[in-house]
This record gives C-alpha cells, structure tokens and sequence, in this order.
C-alpha cells in the first residue's frame, strides 16, 4: 500500500492492437507504437505508414495504448476525479507498460520471442518512442520518433519559436495572409468593448452561444489562435480527416478570405468567419461554431490537461511581430495557479530534462527524428544529426507526422524520401540484430 492507501499491486487493463498479416516467423521484426494522448484506434487509423512497410520488414504491428487514454483507464470512470487517483499517470509509468507489454508477448506469442522490437511514435507518442529507446535499450533496437518535440521544455528552445513557425505558414499561403489574421486581434478587441459589439461578433461567428462577458471574450480568442495552430498541424497535401474532415492545403484555402488587409472590420470578421468555417465546417454539416471545441474528441483532452500541468510544462510566448498572434509572454506562475486550481497540483518544469537529458543525448544510439518543417512543433524537434545513430530527417513539405500517415498519391516527393530512409534505417537495425544473434 503506498502513503495514498492505494494497493500498488492492483492491475489494470490496457488496451493494444496486434495486426500479424504480414509478420514472419523467420527473420521477421515487430514495430510497436508507443500510444500518446489518446484512443489507440484513432493512431493505428493515422499510422498507415506502418501498415504499408509491414511487409517490407517481415512486421507484426502492435499499437499500444497510454494509460488514461481511451479504453486503459486505470481507476475506470474514477480515473480523472482527483490528483490521487491522477497520481499515477506519468511518460516513466507509461513507458513502463510498454516494457511489460513487450515482454508479455515476446511470452507469449510463439515466434516473436527473438525479434527485433523497433519502437515508432508520432507527436507525444514519438517523444515516448525516442524515450522508450533511451531508456529500455534491451527491448528496441531502435526508434522512429516522427515529429516528436523532445526540446519544447524549459530552457532548451526560445519560447517564440512554435507561434513563429504557424505565421510562417499562413504568410507563404497567401497575400497579405498573416497580416490580415495580426490585425483581426485588434478588430475584435475593439467590438468587446461594447455589449452590441459582442452580440454582434457572436452573430457574425454563427457561435452557438452568445458572448456574454470578458471571459468567454478570452475563451474566442484562444479558440481562434488554437484554430490556427490546429491548421498549421494538419496542413497536409491532400483532403483527409485528422483533427477535423479539411481539404488538401487547408491554409491555402483559408488564406483566400484574407487577400486584403485593409476591408473595414465588420468585414474581416465576416470573412475570420468564413476562414473558421474552413476548418469547423468543410462537412457542411455543422449548424454553428463552439468555442469549447477544436478537434476530434479522439484526444483525451482531460489526461492531457492534468500532464501538461505535471511534467509536460511546455513553454510557448508570441510577440506580435515575429508572429502574428497577440503579444503573451510566458507565465509559469500563472499556469501554476491555474494548474493548482484545477487539479490540485503544481508543474515541475526542469523533471523532463533532468529524466530524458534535455539536449545532452548523443550517448543514445538508433533513433531517427523526423519533421515536418511546416510543423510548429518541429521547432522543439531535434532537426539536426547528432551522431551517425542519431540521425534528423527534414521534411519541408512536410506538415505534423506526415511521414507516418498511409502513402497517398499526393505526397511530396520529400515526404517519399524520408520513408524512403526511415525504412532504410529500420532494416539496417534489424539486419545488425539478426547479425549479433549469429
Ligand atoms: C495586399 O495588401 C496590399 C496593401 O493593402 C495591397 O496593395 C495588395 O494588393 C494586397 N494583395 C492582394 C493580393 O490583394
Ligand atoms: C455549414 O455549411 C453548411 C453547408 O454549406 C451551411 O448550410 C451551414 O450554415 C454552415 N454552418 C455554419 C455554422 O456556417
Ligand atoms: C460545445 O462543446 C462543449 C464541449 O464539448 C459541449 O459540452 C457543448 O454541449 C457544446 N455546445 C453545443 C451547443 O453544441
Ligand atoms: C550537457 O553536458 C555538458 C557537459 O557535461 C554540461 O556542461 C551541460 O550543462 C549539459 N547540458 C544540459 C542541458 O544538461
Ligand atoms: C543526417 O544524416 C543522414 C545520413 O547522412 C542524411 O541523410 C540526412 O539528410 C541528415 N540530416 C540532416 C538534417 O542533415
């Protein structure tokens, strides 16, 4: 029993998805993807890469889900109902049931016993793939850490830089793109002012509720900022549903509706509206915007937001000229508060760092960083090599992991290049093992 009065050798379920159509006894290899933030069968569906090398490697595929997320709720219903039972959901726990889930079935699948293991993650998953490596070496020859921001921390990447990168985007989108989305902050401060104002901003947005107070003023803003970091994310070549169902080159086609930065504001927030529609809306079948949404409820928002304010403290501040959102700076104090108020706890910024080794990791070996270098998060990626074994692919077409999504005929020859290279190295780290067993 810990100092909690949990019993610590109670058990939970955890979810995972084992695919061996293509796998092979003999000489074969198993790719295991490191679950992040969210209901694993959303992730095995965004991870066609896998599935398309399966036969390549000779691969059994085996997507294992974080602890509460999706179906792996440790505590069931209870699991997010206070620190105590959220006590438990840390990257070194679940790490840890990775290890357990490999060896139990390296035990219990006849065949995958002396098989190469090669850890593969995307996002927050990536990280954990990389992780996953640095720290059970004896269980992955390698890792695939596809868009994996291991250096958004503390200390580590200047705090402007993801904001900068999502300006980046919209400004080679289109004309006057960015510019316009800079000066609609300005414009909408200016409506909130007044009540009309507000009831009219809530009309022109079609949001299902009205804006009433400065509150839901802040929450507009955030979703609206969110709206386009979601966007930057998912800037992919062709039409598909990620976060939300959009068509290929999605800013492209919300840059149309910011051409001239000069309109008067009742009409550049007519046209915000129908930018927002590009990414609320491309089904047709929505009847009006909620701000409290962004995307899929296949992310488990809740997990997230109690690991964003424990060890993932990522540390993210705009300018208003290198980028084109509103002036905020970084306020750790702040999230602090806000964190203690809703979760009963406090971040510990510098624990990622001193538990991974922030940028001090050239004694790892076998790990490939790949980024997309429209991607905001690339800019706390690792997109350079490190050492021969350590190595960085740049993707500059590339948009959030889209290296792992299945292969389709409107990839960027860079994306086909990348994969191209990722399998190279997979093989080579497979070969080298099959080498050292003799
Ligand atoms: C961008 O804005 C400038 C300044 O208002 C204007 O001269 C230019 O025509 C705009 N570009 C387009 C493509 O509308
Ligand atoms: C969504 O699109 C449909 C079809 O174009 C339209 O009828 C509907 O009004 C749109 N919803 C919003 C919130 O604009
Ligand atoms: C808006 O989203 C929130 C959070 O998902 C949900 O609780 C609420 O019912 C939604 N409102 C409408 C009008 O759809
Ligand atoms: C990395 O290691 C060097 C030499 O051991 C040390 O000076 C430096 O502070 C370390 N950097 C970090 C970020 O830990
Ligand atoms: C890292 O090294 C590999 C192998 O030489 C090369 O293919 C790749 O382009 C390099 N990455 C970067 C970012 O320079």
């Amino acid at each position: 029993v810990d100092h909690f009065g949990f019993d610590i050798n109670k058990t939970f379920k955890q979810r995972y998805l084992i695919a061996d159509k293509y796998w092979k006894k003999d000489g074969g290899s198993i790719l295991f993807y490191t679950g992040n933030e969210g209901d694993i069968i959303w992730f095995c569906n965004n991870t066609g890469f896998m599935w398309d090398v399966a036969e390549e490697l000779k691969a059994m595929l085996v997507f294992a889900e974080h602890r509460y997320y999706g179906e792996s709720l440790p505590f069931g219903a209870n699991s997010f109902k206070d620190s105590r039972h959220l006590n438990f959901l840390t990257s070194e726990q679940a790490l840890a049931d990775f290890a357990k889930l490999i060896k139990h079935l390296k035990q219990t699948i006849p065949g995958a016993e002396n098989q190469p293991v090669i850890a593969v993650g995307g996002s927050y998953g990536g990280m954990l793939a990389a992780w996953f490596r640095m720290k059970y070496p004896h269980l992955v020859v390698g890792a695939l850490a596809a868009s994996a921001p291991i250096w958004q921390f503390e200390d580590l990447v200047p705090c402007g830089i993801f904001m900068e990168i999502v300006t980046r985007d919209f400004k080679k989108s289109g004309p006057n793109c960015s510019e316009s989305i800079r000066r609609s902050w300005n414009v909408i401060n200016r409506l909130a002012t007044t009540s009309s104002g507000l009831q009219w901003l809530s009309e022109a947005l079609h949001l299902c509720s009205p804006l009433t107070d400065f509150q839901d003023f802040r929450m507009l803003k955030d979703w609206i900022s969110e709206t386009w970091v979601n966007l930057a994310m998912v800037d992919y070549p062709y039409e598909c549903n990620f976060l939300q169902p959009l068509p290929a080159w999605p800013i492209k086609v919300v840059c149309q509706y910011f051409k001239d930065p000069k309109v008067s504001d009742q009409l550049l927030v007519q046209n915000l509206f129908q930018a927002l529609n590009v990414y609320y809306n491309y089904s047709g079948q929505v009847k009006c915007l909620n701000i409290s949404e962004t995307a899929t409820s296949s992310l488990g928002s809740l997990g997230w937001s109690y690991q964003a304010c424990t060890e993932i403290i990522m540390p993210f501040c705009t300018n208003g000229v290198d980028d084109m959102f509103e002036p905020r700076s970084w306020d750790l104090e702040e999230l602090s508060d806000d964190c203690f108020k809703e979760w009963g706890v406090r971040p510990r910024p510098f624990w990622i760092t001193t538990l991974y080794g922030g940028k001090n990791i050239s004694s790892h070996r076998n790990i490939i960083f790949s980024n997309g270098e429209l991607d905001p998060w690339s800019g706390g990626g690792v997109t350079k090599n490190i050492t021969d074994t350590l190595v960085a692919i740049n993707i500059p077409d590339g948009a959030h992991h889209l290296d792992l999504r299945a292969s389709n005929a409107l990839d960027p020859k860079t994306v086909l290049l990348a994969r191209s290279l990722e399998v190279r190295y997979m093989k080579q780290w497979i070969s080298d093992f099959y080498t050292r067993q003799g």
